[in-house]
């Protein structure tokens, strides 16, 4: 019996020599220590034994049976801390390795100059409303003192959607929908796009535009003149000079248009002001006593004044860009220059 025991034992060692995975390791473990297995055949054949010897053939198989389990559960453990091992290193990370980079954004000199337009306006007590982009005839023309068949409407060439609606021509077409709804005194700021079946260096079907408009007591041009003074000096600089020009826009009355002293020649005359030394930036004026009569408003007691400005008109000069269409493309080599 002993040397049985030696032999199993013999095995046991031979078996498990070359082992490295813990699920070889189980199945040899069953050899010896499943139901079938030797210690277990050799532990069946107890009964064969005469009842003298059991007691010490039995210690003997107890005593192999206890080395076998421990000898697996010792060799379990360490092939189980191997694996984990292998496991760990396959799946490392390396925290040095240099991150890929996201690409940065950056704001669109349009989106940079209407926010820089708001926060001026803002300061100064202006809210900001926005209108529909589509709009009726009603608020893009008629309520604006240019009924159907005024030569007027031909200085905005118009896309119609149907007879009555149309993609608004101008950003003035909010003034009518704040004022059916807010009474004077009043400061409102109205961003957004606008479209005009036009299209070359400097105008594009689509563009944004910047309206503003005051009404209270006593408001004069003078009042317009100081603020677009104050509005010019913010976005383009301390040395720059307004002037206002007699113009015509229907809804406002007297109208003009405001130039600003060209930036890039300081009003000497050069390319980019045609050598007028003048770089015309907005349309503006009093507001018309028939605009205000049909928003309700008494014309008797109450004036204000009204302007409307490019977007892109604005970033152009101010970014020094000489192509509308570089706003529009979305080229990144231009883009990526207005990181903040
Ligand atoms: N709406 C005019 C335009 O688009 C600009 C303007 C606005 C003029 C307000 C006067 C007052 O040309």
């Amino acid at each position: 019996m002993q040397d049985k025991i030696n032999e199993i034992e013999r095995q046991v060692d031979e078996s498990v020599k070359d082992v490295t995975s813990s699920k070889s390791l189980q199945e040899i473990k069953l050899k010896f220590l499943g139901k079938t297995g030797k210690i277990s055949e050799l532990m069946k054949n107890m009964r064969d034994v005469p009842p003298e010897q059991r007691p010490s053939m039995g210690k003997l198989l107890n005593a192999l049976r206890q080395w076998t389990e421990e000898k697996f559960s010792s060799l379990e453990a360490l092939i189980k801390d191997a694996e984990l091992k292998k496991k760990y290193e396959i799946e490392k990370i390396d925290v040095t390795l240099p991150a890929k980079r996201a690409p940065e954004g950056a704001y669109h000199p349009n989106t940079l100059v209407r926010n820089e337009l708001i926060s001026i306006f803002s300061g100064m007590g202006f809210e900001v409303f926005e209108g529909p982009e589509i709009e009726n005839d009603y608020y893009n023309f008629t309520a604006l003192n240019t009924p159907a068949d005024h030569p007027a409407r031909d200085m905005q060439d118009t896309f119609y959607l149907s007879q009555d609606l149309l993609l608004r021509t101008q950003t003035s077409a909010g003034q009518i929908r704040y004022m059916e709804n807010k009474k004077p005194p009043l400061k409102v700021l109205s961003p957004g796009k606008v479209y005009r079946s036009d299209d070359d260096a400097t105008h594009s079907p689509m563009f944004s535009q910047m309206e503003g408009l005051v009404v209270d007591k006593g408001i004069t041009l003078c009042d317009l003149k100081g603020m677009l003074d104050e509005f010019a000096k913010k976005i383009f600089g301390t040395e720059i000079k307004t002037r206002l020009r007699p113009s015509y826009f229907p809804f406002t009355e007297p109208s003009v248009e405001v130039d600003v002293s060209c930036s890039e020649c300081g009003g000497k005359g050069c390319r980019l002001c045609k050598g007028t030394g003048w770089i015309e930036v907005l349309g503006a004026g009093m507001v018309n006593r028939r605009v205000l009569e049909v928003c309700g408003v008494d014309p008797d007691i109450y004036s204000g004044f009204a302007f409307g400005m490019g977007i892109e008109r604005i970033a152009m000069l101010k970014y020094g860009i000489n192509n509308m269409k570089f706003l529009f493309e979305g080229d990144t080599r231009l883009l990526k220059q207005f990181k903040a």
